[in-house]
């Protein structure tokens, strides 16, 4: 990585505002963070600034509040969480700008944490305001940005900042930009890439961008649908995108073209109605799919296939589920295929977005691959090669060697 890295810089006495993403769902009736993933992920790049005796004073957004103080979008509950998780204290302060902050960050002992009320409670912070970044950036000594999940956003805490402080990645942040950079740029083959979801529309620029780097593409989900149906296939009531059978078909052209292995499900769990417990049966592809009946899942020998292609493979990248995960019914596919992965020794395994994640998760196979991403719209523009403004304003490696010259 040619980013400065946390590593890269002295901590000791320093006052650090880290940009994290704690964008995290919060249970309404409870008040309490339903699912820690993206706190935990960002311990490990607190505790070291902890260790290493710097201030940490910790900024995020949460949600999508219309520029102004919110409840509902309170940072509050975090604070809560993450105490628990660090065991040790974190202030927690009602605003990220201003006098309250200013007083906080002053009385500041070094290895304290602080967590600072969300950023979007400002509706400078999503315009990248100048000024608001000023602000933000007159709290610290230093920039640590960690925030992956954010890094396709070009706001005030984790870009406008870096005008005004050295920006440094954090570990989490790091770890997201070797694995998908690898995924992207320099990917040991044979590279199996594993795309599903709804929308032919959703991954367009992924595949467009992996065709040029994979040597196949597994597709699952409804969006299997849409190639399906551009092949002549009956598809039922299966959701597919009528004004995207061109583009499929295009797809399918170009991969041929490249040759790159573009492989389709042979067979589906299909049933008339999206919810448990009701009728489903397995058809082949070829027979095609019945009116009143949709595709809801992959079949078996369908993952017999995707478990071949699979076989030997140096890089995989699984991006969406195969099927309606969420109903037991029609979870079978997308379990196995998140099994299978697991159970690749010699691959580096990379999940990226939010369905697979949250399906690898209720499988309990998040610690048996190489790298489960936490950003979703962030993983996903980084799959389509873009660079992303939240990783472009962290200090190039040559930054400090600059200033000592
Ligand atoms: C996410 O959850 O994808 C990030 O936190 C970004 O959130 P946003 O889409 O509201 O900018």
């Amino acid at each position: 990585m040619n980013k400065m890295s946390i590593k890269d810089v002295e901590l000791k006495g320093k006052r650090v505002l880290i940009r994290a993403d704690f964008n995290v769902p919060i249970d309404r009736e409870t008040g309490h963070v339903s699912d820690d993933t993206r706190i935990t992920a960002a311990l490990s790049t607190i505790n070291y600034i902890v260790e290493n005796r710097g201030r940490a004073i910790l900024t995020s957004h949460l949600g999508r509040p219309k520029g102004e103080p919110d409840p509902k979008y309170s940072l509050r509950p975090v604070a809560k969480a993450l105490e628990k998780l660090l065991g040790r204290n974190v202030a927690f302060v009602e605003d990220c700008v201003g006098e309250g902050p200013q007083r906080v960050v002053e009385a500041m002992q070094d290895g304290d944490v602080v967590l600072l009320e969300n950023v979007r409670f400002h509706a400078e912070e999503t315009r990248n305001d100048s000024q608001f970044a000023r602000e933000l950036a007159s709290l610290a000594d230093l920039h640590v940005n960690d925030a992956f999940g954010t890094a396709h956003r070009a706001h005030a805490s984790n870009v406008g900042v870096a005008k005004f402080l050295q920006s440094v990645a954090g570990f989490l942040m790091e770890k997201e930009i070797e694995m998908l950079g690898k995924a992207v740029h320099d990917p040991d083959h044979p590279y199996v890439v594993i795309l599903g979801g709804v929308k032919v529309s959703d991954k367009i620029g992924v595949i467009t961008n992996l065709l040029e780097k994979a040597d196949k593409i597994l597709i699952g989900g409804a969006m299997m649908f849409t190639f399906l149906k551009a092949m002549g296939k009956s598809v039922g009531d299966s959701l597919a995108e009528e004004d995207k059978l061109e583009l499929s078909r295009k797809i399918m052209e170009s991969a041929r073209s490249k040759g790159v292995e573009l492989v389709l499900p042979v067979d589906t769990i299909i049933a008339q109605e999206i919810c448990a417990g009701v009728e489903k049966k397995t058809v082949t592809v070829d027979d095609g799919i019945p009116e009143g009946w949709k595709g809801l899942d992959i079949g078996s020998e369908t993952l017999k296939l995707f478990a071949g292609k699979l076989e030997g493979a140096k890089t995989v990248v699984w991006n969406g589920p195969m099927g309606v995960f969420e109903i037991e019914d029609f979870a079978a596919g997308t379990e196995k295929i998140a099994t299978i992965i697991a159970s690749l020794r010699d691959a580096a395994t990379i999940v990226g977005g939010g369905d697979s994640v949250a399906a690898i998760n209720k499988f309990n196979l998040a610690n048996q691959v190489s790298h489960v991403s936490t950003g979703g719209g962030a993983s996903l523009e980084m799959l389509e090669g873009k660079e992303l403004p939240g990783i472009s304003s962290i200090s190039n490696k040559n930054f400090g060697k600059k200033n000592e010259d």
